[in-house]
């Protein structure tokens, strides 16, 4: 028999429990980080388990456990389930707030101005303080029990607080999915390889029917309260906006952006102000809901049919709407992705007349099945772009034809690519294709790169725009006549210019590949196959055996490199830049063994006084050396400059022989 101590010790902890979920989910106010409050559970879950008498259905550990339902069972609502008039303008708004002036002979009125929740409407039945039961709206006057799925939800309380509370009451409230959950909640069923939820309420709405609580659990739910029912046994204030109050105290969630508004103008300056807020708000919502504050209005202005006279929903502009997919084209973007966008029939939603939206990329596609000639469903919320939501198969016509990126630029003619594990489709014709024109050619002149000094973003862009340049060997064929012309370049510069052209010509065969701009080769990269290969035929005619037998070359890299070098387009620009006269220092290349620093692994970290850090990593690597950006074991040197960072004393920890800035030059004999 479980001894006094025990019980209370049970009583404590749950106690403790539900005063933090009243301050996370009720006041906004969390006291304890998470870690400390799943301890208080574990604790009581275990001493429970020890004592199963003194298990209680309230106690915060019973959320979840009940065994699947076959079938949910019918609740008749004993005061019906309403729902709401829509106003859809200011002037919608007007005529109500006249008809409540009118109705209860006042000058102006307050109402309580609460978001209206994109969710379910759920009603909770409170029996002396425990909920008994949960159940859906359905028609309003018959719905089905949820309750054991609503006790998984950690914002409802499963014992009302305090002890002022009605021996009856109950709760009218929506139960939502915010958006953060809802988002998380659509990857990991994407990952599983599930369809994707379309919306937080069908998520909320798919995650309360699910027959077994257990999964309903696993979903991110939330709660807030925004009426009452049935209540028994006291007498409430006169107010809509005190009744909440009351409600907060017993340990309800109220939404924190309610607020009484004062007349019409209230209204208006509180519309402006959540639509302005919506897309930063926790949970979707779909308009206001104003409710005349004073409950002995509302009780003069009575009901019409389901609705209340008192109370009105002015709706936001749809955010969804469906339109008719007219055609995809694609675009190719500076970098050469190539995205699938939805031309669309033109349509208004979200407030502005849409009649386009990306289609991101072919999984994107592959995953809603889009076709040209489909139904689809567009969404715009806010200043985001708008996007296809789904397609509506129901009504497609006919058998229209999948939908497949083309396997060449449509800009360019270049062949497209799309390498493993990555999502995008791109053009491989980096170095002619016009779109990707200004991006190759600043990648190009930057100082990693051919180091072109004065030959900035700006003037590349000015360059191309003036039709001086197409590709990057036309930068070669520049005088400085044509760049006199240009504005804002005076003579002194444009001199300047084509002297570092020239200059920039005499180069190292690194520099060289690294400045082609071939997708996902870096510097680091760049140098590898510059040790390994030691001249631009070598590189140009690898195969993949060959890439492949490079260290640190994946299939990724062989790949790109391979692909790049097909390309006629790409092949006649390095051509012409050889031919005007850009040259590297022969590599005489010593087996990769026998280069002094073969088979040693560096890392550099802090600042460097004499070089760049960048610059002492190929430094090294053009030694044979093999640079890391982590310290292991593995490692054989730390180079140390300023202020370096954790790795270190991570080097130290492993006992790694640290070299500064100093010996670093020795080493590579400057
Ligand atoms: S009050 C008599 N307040 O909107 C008043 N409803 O169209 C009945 N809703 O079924 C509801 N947020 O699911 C009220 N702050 C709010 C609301 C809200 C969302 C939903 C509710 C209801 C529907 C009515």
């Amino acid at each position: 028999m479980p001894d006094k101590k025990i019980q209370h010790r049970i009583e404590t902890l749950r106690e403790e429990i539900n005063g933090h979920n009243y301050l996370y989910y009720v006041l906004d106010a969390p006291e304890i980080p998470d870690s400390e409050y799943d301890r208080l559970l574990v604790e009581l879950n275990k001493i429970e388990q020890q004592y199963p008498e003194l298990i209680t259905t309230d106690s915060p550990t019973q959320r979840v456990g009940a065994m699947p339902l076959d079938s949910f069972s019918e609740v008749q609502h004993e005061v019906p389930m309403l729902s709401l008039g829509n106003a859809f303008s200011e002037q919608d708004m007007e005529d109500f707030d006249k008809r409540i002036r009118e109705g209860v002979e006042k000058d102006c009125i307050d109402y309580a101005a609460e978001p209206k929740l994109d969710g379910l409407a759920i009603s909770l039945l409170y029996d002396n303080g425990l909920l008994v039961r949960a159940a859906t709206r359905g028609d309003g006057r018959t719905g089905e029990d949820v309750t054991l799925n609503i006790r998984t939800i950690d914002a409802i309380p499963l014992k009302l607080r305090g002890n002022d509370f009605p021996a009856v009451l109950e709760v009218r409230g929506e139960v939502v999915m915010p958006k953060e959950g809802f988002e998380k909640l659509n990857q990991q069923q994407l990952k599983k390889g599930e369809k994707p939820f379309v919306n937080p309420r069908n998520a909320a709405a798919g995650s309360l029917r699910q027959l077994d609580p257990k999964i309903t659990a696993t979903r991110p739910l939330s709660f807030y309260s925004y009426g009452i029912g049935l209540i028994e046994g006291i007498t409430l204030p006169e107010k809509h906006s005190q009744v909440m109050e009351r409600l907060k105290s017993w340990g309800m969630r109220i939404n924190p952006e309610s607020e009484v508004v004062k007349g019409i103008k209230g209204c208006h300056a509180y519309y402006e102000k959540l639509a302005a807020k919506r897309n930063d708000l926790p949970d979707e919502i779909d308009g206001i809901v104003y409710k005349v504050d004073d409950i002995e209005f509302q009780n003069i202005m009575g009901f019409v049919s389901r609705a209340p006279r008192w109370a009105i929903a002015r709706k936001f502009p749809a955010q969804e709407e469906m339109t008719k997919l007219l055609a995809i084209e694609v675009q190719v973007g500076r970098t050469g992705a190539l995205t699938p966008v939805a031309r669309l029939q033109p349509v208004f939603v979200g407030g502005v007349t849409v009649s386009n939206a990306t289609l991101h990329n072919q999984d994107e596609i592959d995953r809603l099945d889009a076709r040209v000639g489909d139904m689809v469903i567009i969404r715009r919320a806010g200043d985001v772009i708008p996007q296809v939501v789904s397609v509506v198969k129901s009504k497609r016509e006919g058998k229209p034809r999948r939908f497949q990126l083309p396997a060449t630029c449509p800009v360019c003619g270049s062949e497209t690519a799309r390498f493993e594990d990555e999502a995008v489709t791109f053009c491989t014709g980096g170095l002619y294709c016009e779109a990707q024109r200004k991006e190759a050619i600043k990648h190009f002149a930057s100082r990693r790169a051919m180091n072109i000094d004065g030959l900035g973003d700006k003037l590349v862009e000015q360059l191309v725009d003036e039709g001086l340049i197409n590709t990057i060997a036309d930068l070669y064929k520049i005088e400085v006549e044509q760049l006199i012309k240009l504005e804002r370049l005076g003579e002194k510069s444009a001199k300047n210019l084509v002297a570092a052209l020239e200059k920039s010509k005499a180069t190292t065969l690194a520099h060289f590949v690294f400045a082609l701009g071939i997708h996902n080769i870096g510097e680091t990269t760049a140098q590898t196959l510059t040790n390994h290969f030691a001249t631009l035929e070598n590189i140009m005619h690898a195969d993949e055996a060959q890439l492949l037998a490079v260290p640190d070359i994946g299939p990724v890299v062989a790949e790109n490199v391979i692909t790049f070098f097909k390309q006629s387009h790409n092949l006649d620009v390095v051509k012409q830049l050889l031919d005007v006269g850009i040259s590297w220092p022969k590599i005489k290349k010593k087996p990769v063994e026998q280069q002094p620093l073969a088979g040693k692994t560096f890392v550099v970290t802090g600042t460097l006084e004499t070089m760049g850090r960048n610059d002492a990593k190929v430094a090294l690597q053009e030694l044979g050396a093999k640079v890391s950006g982590s310290v292991s074991k593995k490692t054989d040197y730390v180079v140390v400059g300023e202020n370096p960072g954790s790795k270190a004393s991570k080097a130290q920890d492993l006992g790694i022989t640290i070299l500064d800035e100093k010996a670093l030059l020795k080493l590579l004999g400057q």
